[in-house]
């Protein structure tokens, strides 16, 4: 499988390290031969061979902060034109989320398609905004349009929803989508300012670009749209969901929520009601005896309300460099591996 990367940051790089490590593991166990032929990022700049780049090199690069344009290979032009000239089986959309435009990464994942590529995203744009689009022209292509990354990173929802829960209607899915925002409000409950543990979410790597999109909920309403539009099939954007963060949460309040036994927490939700489909993102008082409410750190928790089971629970890192970039190797175990 010859992999075309856009966007080597953070997620990309922990994508990378997977693949490095696990190489043989995918070779033995799912018949995966991977092969990276093209890596761009704004930054950094762009590699591309069709016999292979220099992978290991290129997150020696990264890490220190360097140009991977240095190494051997180096290729000259934007992504779209990267995207023209590479031939590759798949391509891994990790750019920047804009949750407004969804772009420069839609532009890519369609032109991508139309080359016949298979995609793995972690970008929430594309799927918030042009999900019904892209998932067509897939198809037209017969190739595969893969986003675990997209909700909650690669703790396995959509795959849970979609594959291992064939068969069940779904009433509600519920929970903690946002990692920075939970570890944020776990953080003051320990007595830190906001400013502070908003600062060591950016360090570990669980805040957007721009943290505004934590913060003010965007990007927990980002996946309650992803959901409602991939799970429960509906069409709908950001903008016809209700959504609220957590900036007007102080530490005071915080206090005072826990002397009656109950933790904020930031509550992403997709509902049926009749024929449509409702969603919403606001903090929540829950009850401490609630299982959400235990829920601490980045980690993120999501309960589905299912027909057959009642409700089932998934919990899990929702933010991360490995744990996102696994999301990726998900996908493209799904999309060329035996399983
Ligand atoms: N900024 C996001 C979070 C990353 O904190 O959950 C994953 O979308």
């Amino acid at each position: 499988m010859r992999l075309l990367f856009l966007g080597f940051g953070t997620v990309g790089q922990g994508l990378a390290e997977l693949l490095i490590e696990k190489e043989q593991k995918l070779r033995d166990e799912n018949d995966l031969e991977v092969k990276v032929v093209g890596i761009g990022d704004m930054l950094k700049g762009s590699l591309y061979n069709p016999n292979g780049v220099d992978l290991k090199g290129a997150l020696e690069k990264a890490k220190a902060g360097e140009k991977i344009s240095d190494l051997p290979d180096a290729f000259e032009g934007d992504a779209l034109e990267l995207i023209k000239a590479t031939e590759a089986d798949m391509m891994i959309e990790m750019t920047y989320t804009d949750i407004k435009t969804a772009e420069p990464a839609t532009s890519h994942i369609r032109a991508a398609l139309e080359k016949g590529m298979h995609i793995t995203t972690s970008n929430k744009g594309p799927l918030a905004l042009n999900f019904h689009e892209l998932k067509k022209l897939a198809d037209e292509k017969k190739v595969k349009f893969l986003y675990e990354g997209t909700v909650i990173s690669g703790t396995p929802l959509l795959n849970l929803a979609r594959e291992t829960l064939a068969g069940s209607d779904f009433k509600e899915i519920k929970g903690i989508l946002n990692g920075t925002t939970n570890y944020i409000l776990s953080k003051m409950e320990e007595g830190l300012g906001y400013d502070e543990a908003l600062k060591k979410a950016q360090e570990l790597g669980y805040a957007e670009a721009v943290p505004d999109a934590d913060v003010l909920g965007w990007d927990a309403l980002a996946k309650v749209t992803i959901l409602a539009n991939t799970v429960f099939g509906a069409d709908c954007k950001p903008d016809d969901f209700s959504c609220k963060g957590i900036t007007e949460i102080t530490a005071e309040a915080i206090k005072e929520a826990k002397s009656r036994g109950k933790r904020f927490k930031l509550i992403g939700k997709v509902w049926r009601d009749g024929d449509a489909v409702k969603g919403s993102v606001a903090p929540e008082e829950i009850d401490m005896t609630h299982p959400l409410a235990g829920i601490m750190g980045a980690t993120n928790a999501v309960t589905i309300s299912t027909d057959t089971l009642g409700d089932v629970t998934i919990v899990g890192p929702g933010a991360g460099r490995v744990e996102t970039g696994y999301s990726a190797l998900i996908d493209i175990i799904n999309a060329g591996g035996k399983r």
